[in-house]
């Protein structure tokens, strides 16, 4: 379901079915869209809009409401809203929340009838929202309440994103089974070897339980699978600070759990999906272009000093080989890295790249000739093809040891 929403608060309290607000043909615009609160003078901007999703929640909602808007109305009082967004549970969650809606004016509800899943019922919340900042807490009061008013100061310190962490100090989840700590380390550093830079950048990257800038995710395309929003807002949001807070992830008391071995196959589907979407192809075409001029620069030197010059086999071939790293790294280091270089000025740092870039290339080549070695005696392949595959292999060893470690930009300076 593709939705791109251009202006808010369509929703109704007690609405009976929640109708696609514009669906945009998915190739058009693939994923969901949260756009800045234009505002008008029957629903004003807001500071915070609070999205509970909920599935089956009708025991755990009203103890919820009532202590997130005694909580709500000393934090942001009269500045904020709950977003009750029910994907037609059959216990009618939705029911009760048109009913304390009613009671409730901070209280909306949304019931969206042919749609399911955690994530995409987040975002839909945060579509039809107003506040500047947009926040998420399960309905179940595993997330406690009253941890809010942590978040809040974070963000109110000036955080993008302020996280509810279980791994931070004051964080920790009640009496899990031993089996369901392994399950969410276990997914937690499947994230980190298949994400390291946006799992690696909060400590609960699992968390269901924060809040962030409007701004921060304002027209970009989110298109989470199940259960892990947060990593879609890593991922695609323009994130620079980050808070956590501690928090104790409590048990159940009502209903149950959704997951399923369905929500960790969607997790890892989600991660690979956020992986090529995030994966600089741009910057990577540039970077193979860069490598064929160095083919020919190669071959064209290697011919001079062996015809021309009269030169050894091997003293040719290293000095070629020479010449065509400084090639492409003066190349790499003005067109395909250039935003990084720009922000790296001064001699002394181009030539500790330059070293890098050396570095990474001659660990390359031996990288190269180990795969060709392998492939052709261990298992038998063609030379050539051999040949090809430590080619593409490198290439891509090359670029992403270059792209993290030659061109990362570590202390930001114009000297
Ligand atoms: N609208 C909607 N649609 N809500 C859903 C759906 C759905 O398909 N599935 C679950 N929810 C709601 C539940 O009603 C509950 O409010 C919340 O999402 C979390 O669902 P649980 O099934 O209780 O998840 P969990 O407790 O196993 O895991 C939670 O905690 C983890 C650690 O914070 C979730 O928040 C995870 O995302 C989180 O990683
Ligand atoms: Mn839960």
């Amino acid at each position: 379901m593709v939705v791109s929403v251009l202006s808010q608060t369509r929703t109704r309290m007690s609405q009976p079915k929640i109708a696609p607000i514009e669906t945009l043909p998915a190739i058009l615009n693939r994923g969901l869209r949260i756009y800045p609160h234009e505002g008008t003078a029957s629903d004003r901007p807001l500071k915070l809009s609070l999205i509970v999703p909920t599935y089956n929640e009708r025991r755990n909602l009203h103890q919820l409401v009532d202590r997130l808007m005694q909580l709500l109305d000393r934090v942001v009082p009269n500045d904020y809203e709950l977003i009750v967004v029910d994907d037609d549970s059959p216990d009618r969650t939705w029911e009760l929340a048109d009913i304390l809606a009613e009671t409730y004016p901070q209280l909306r509800s949304i019931r969206r009838c042919d749609e399911r899943g955690l994530s995409t019922a987040v975002i839909r919340g945060w579509q039809a929202s107003r506040g500047e900042i947009l926040g998420v807490i399960d309905a179940d009061l595993q997330h406690p309440p009253e941890v809010v008013t942590s978040l809040w100061l974070e963000i109110d310190r000036g955080a993008d994103l302020a996280v509810a962490s279980r791994h931070v100090e004051g964080g920790g989840v009640s009496d899990w089974s031993l089996a369901r700590r392994f399950l969410s380390r276990g997914a937690q550093l499947l994230g980190l070897a298949i994400l390291p830079g946006v799992v690696g950048r909060v400590s609960d990257p699992m968390s269901g339980f924060f809040m962030v800038r409007r701004e921060a995710i304002a027209g970009k395309a989110l298109d989470p699978v199940g259960y892990k929003i947060l990593i879609e807002v890593l991922g695609r949001g323009d994130i620079r600070w980050i808070g956590e807070v501690g928090y104790v992830f409590q048990e159940r008391n009502e209903g149950e759990s959704k997951v399923t071995w369905k929500q960790y196959l969607e997790y890892l589907h989600h991660l690979l999906r956020l992986r090529v979407t995030l994966f600089p192809l741009a910057r990577f075409l540039r970077f193979g272009m860069v490598g064929l001029s160095g083919v020919f620069v190669d071959m064209a030197v290697f011919y001079l000093l062996r015809d021309g010059l009269g030169w050894g086999l091997t003293r040719a071939a290293i000095l070629s080989a020479e010449v065509a790293i400084f090639n492409n790294f003066l190349w790499n280091d003005r067109w395909t890295f250039a935003d990084l270089s720009r922000r790296q000025r001064g001699w002394r740092k181009w030539f500790k790249r330059f070293l890098k870039f050396n570095f990474v290339c001659l660990a390359g080549l031996v990288l190269n000739v180990s795969i060709v070695n392998l492939l052709f005696n261990l298992l038998g392949a063609n030379e050539y093809v051999a040949k090809l595959i430590a080619i593409a292999l490198v290439t891509f060893w090359n670029f992403w040891v270059n792209l993290k470690l030659s061109w990362r930009v570590t202390d930001v300076s114009d000297g």
